[in-house]
């Protein structure tokens, strides 16, 4: 479909609109009211009002409960920014958006940390059966309970961007032997940090404990199908703080239940709530721990992704040519 571009002639400060559609972090609103930008704070406007509101509106800031769809966009006439106060863009139709010439800013790498660190307590909660063991004693019995040492393991990172990257490095700090794997060329920053650059096979053939940390869309085909686990070495842990999609979830709870998979632990399920009957099963299993999607949420990191994403909405009004 053809771009066209906004119409920014004699846009400014007083006429530049500003609706806020989920609850987003007194920083971000209060550094827009004291630029003296008009906002409307509708952080509970449901979809229907929003289709009615929309063609008001200049740049329309979100998180994660507001979808803001084709229909949205294509309704929302004058709209020339989406704001994202996350990390991600899943919740945005980046199609439809780039088809009118409307900037998107968002906060890519505010959470990096606070992920790692999941992903570090996830390897241990899966190596040491922290789950089972905190149940029991919750429960009031206190029972021994074995799990598997990490340090002279190998860890294999699939994904080696910010995340993947930062999980290496500690790993290495841990004992481990790290190899990473990566579909774009990752041989000289991995071979820098004493990282082993692999490729997929290699990683799936030799990794003791499997992280994935790869940035892919909700479609998907995953990376560890029926195939790669058939691989795999026995007992292996596998790690995801990514999406679910990475992880063909049936073939899981298959080599959950055979016990070639020795733990999966994860922060992301395939539906969010979980639906399917397999994914019950699997969420239930005792090797398997989830934690609901919390891998963003710390104080940090949310103070980080609003101050980052009002930063880029700012350069991008200043890119409007609007003074402020
Ligand atoms: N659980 C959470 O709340 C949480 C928090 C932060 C990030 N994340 C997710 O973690 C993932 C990684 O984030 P990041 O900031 O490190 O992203 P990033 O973009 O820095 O790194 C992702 C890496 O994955 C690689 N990659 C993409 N497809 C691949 C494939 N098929 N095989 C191998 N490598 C592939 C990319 O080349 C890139 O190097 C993303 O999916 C992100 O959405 C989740």
């Amino acid at each position: 479909m053809e771009q066209t571009t906004v119409q920014t002639n004699s846009l400014n400060k007083e006429n530049l609109n500003i609706l806020i559609t989920d609850p987003v972090a007194d920083v971000m609103l209060n550094t827009l009211k004291e630029k003296g930008f008009h906002v409307d704070y509708q952080p509970e406007i449901s979809k229907e009002e929003l289709m009615k509101v929309i063609e008001n509106y200049d740049i329309i800031v979100v998180r994660s409960r507001t979808r803001v769809t084709r229909d949205i966009i294509e309704r929302g006439k004058r709209l020339k920014i989406i704001a994202r106060a996350g990390i991600g863009l899943d919740n945005i139709d980046t199609d439809a958006a780039q088809e009118r010439g409307i900037k998107i800013v968002y906060a890519p790498g505010a959470s990096t940390d606070s992920a790692v660190e999941l992903t570090i307590g996830l390897m241990i909660t899966g190596a040491r059966k922290m789950y089972t063991s905190m149940t029991l004693a919750k429960s009031g019995i206190f029972k021994k309970i074995e799990g598997l040492e990490l340090a002279g393991k190998t860890l294999g990172i699939i994904g080696f961007g910010r995340i993947g990257t930062k999980v290496g490095i500690i790993a290495k700090a841990m004992g481990m032997r790290v190899l990473a794997y990566d579909i774009m060329d990752i041989k000289d920053r991995a071979t820098q940090l004493g990282i082993i650059p692999v490729t997929l096979e290699e990683l799936l053939k030799q990794s003791d404990v499997i992280s994935l940390h790869v940035t892919v869309g909700k479609n998907a085909k995953p990376i560890l199908d029926e195939k790669a686990f058939e691989i795999m070495k026995d007992n292996v842990i596998i790690v995801n703080t990514s999406r679910a999609v990475a992880v063909d979830g049936q073939a899981l709870l298959k080599y959950i239940k055979s016990g070639k998979v020795y733990a999966y632990a994860a922060d992301v399920l395939w539906h969010e709530p979980p639906k399917e009957e397999w994914e019950l099963e699997l969420l239930k299993h005792e090797r398997v721990t989830i934690t609901t999607h919390i891998g963003a949420q710390t104080k940090e990191a949310q103070y980080r992704v609003a101050v980052t994403t009002t930063e880029n909405l700012l350069n991008a009004i200043k890119e409007l040519g609007v003074q402020f």
